[in-house]
C-alpha cells in the first residue's frame, strides 16, 4: 500500500538549512516507497490567527493551501528550525489556523520530524515543543526524531550532502522506519472527536 506524504521545511529563509535537510530526507522516503509532494513554506503563509476573520471569511489563502495540501496525504515530513527553544511561531500559527477547519485537516495524519539549527543542540528542544500542537490535533508523530547541529558542520563542503555517513545513514533509517509505520497506521488512526468533524459555534 503506497504512503503519500506532504514534505515542507518550516522556514522562509532562502538558504534554510532545514530545507536542505528536507532535500536529503525526501529521496530516502521515496526509496522507502513513499510518494512525496514537496511544498515551500511560503505557499502556506498567512496572517496572524484571528478568530473573527475565521468566523467571517474562513481560512485565508495560505492556511487554506495547507489544508488542501493535507487532504490527499497520509502523513507529513517536516524539517523545522528551533526558535527560542521552541516551535517557530510561523508554524504554530499555521497549525492554529487549520485546527479550526472542519473536518479538521490534520485529523488522522502521521508525521515525522527533523531539525537542524545553528546551535549544538540541533533543534532538539524545538522538536519536543513541535510535537505538542500536532499531537493536540490528533497527529500521530513518530517517536524517533532527527536533530543535529551546528548546521554548517552537519553538511559537507558542497552544502547539500551530510558530512558524516553515520548521520546520513540515521536519516535513511528514520525515513525507512517512519514510512513503514505510516503504512501500518494508514486508515487506522485514533477515532476523531466529534468536535473535529462538526463546525464549532462562533465564540461569544
Ligand atoms: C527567532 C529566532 C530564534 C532562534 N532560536 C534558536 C534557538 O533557540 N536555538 C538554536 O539552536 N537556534 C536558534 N536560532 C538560530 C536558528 O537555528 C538558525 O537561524 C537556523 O539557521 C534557522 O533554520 P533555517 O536555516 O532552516 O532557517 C534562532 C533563530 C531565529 C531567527
Amino acid at each position: 500500500m503506497s504512503v503519500k506524504l506532504l514534505a515542507f521545511a518550516a522556514s522562509l529563509r532562502k538558504e534554510s538549512w532545514n530545507r536542505k535537510l528536507l532535500a536529503v530526507a525526501v529521496p530516502y522516503a521515496e526509496a522507502a516507497g513513499a510518494e512525496v509532494t514537496v511544498r515551500h513554506f511560503r505557499d502556506f503563509e498567512g496572517p496572524m490567527f484571528d478568530q473573527d476573520l475565521f468566523s467571517t471569511t474562513g481560512l485565508p489563502p495560505g492556511p487554506q493551501a495547507f489544508a488542501d495540501a493535507l487532504g490527499p496525504v497520509d502523513g507529513i515530513l517536516l524539517a523545522t528550525p528551533e526558535y527560542n527553544y521552541s516551535i517557530p511561531g510561523t508554524l504554530k500559527n499555521l497549525i492554529d489556523w487549520v485546527s479550526r477547519a472542519r473536518p479538521m485537516p490534520l485529523l488522522g495524519k502521521s508525521a515525522v520530524f527533523l531539525s537542524t539549527s545553528s546551535g549544538v543542540v540541533g533543534g532538539a528542544r524545538g522538536l519536543w515543543q513541535t510535537r505538542i500542537p500536532f499531537e493536540g490535533c490528533r497527529v500521530s508523530v513518530y517517536p524517533e526524531m532527527f536533530y543535529n547541529g551546528p548546521a554548517p558542520q552537519l553538511f559537507a563542503d558542497d552544502g547539500v550532502s551530510i558530512r558524516d555517513p553515520k548521520l546520513a545513514a540515521g536519516i535513511e533509517r528514520l525515513m525507512r522506519e517512519y514510512v513503514e509505520w505510516a503504512r501500518r497506521l494508514k486508515g487506522s488512526t485514533a477515532s476523531p472527536r466529534s468536535s473535529d468533524l462538526i463546525p464549532r459555534p462562533p465564540l461569544t
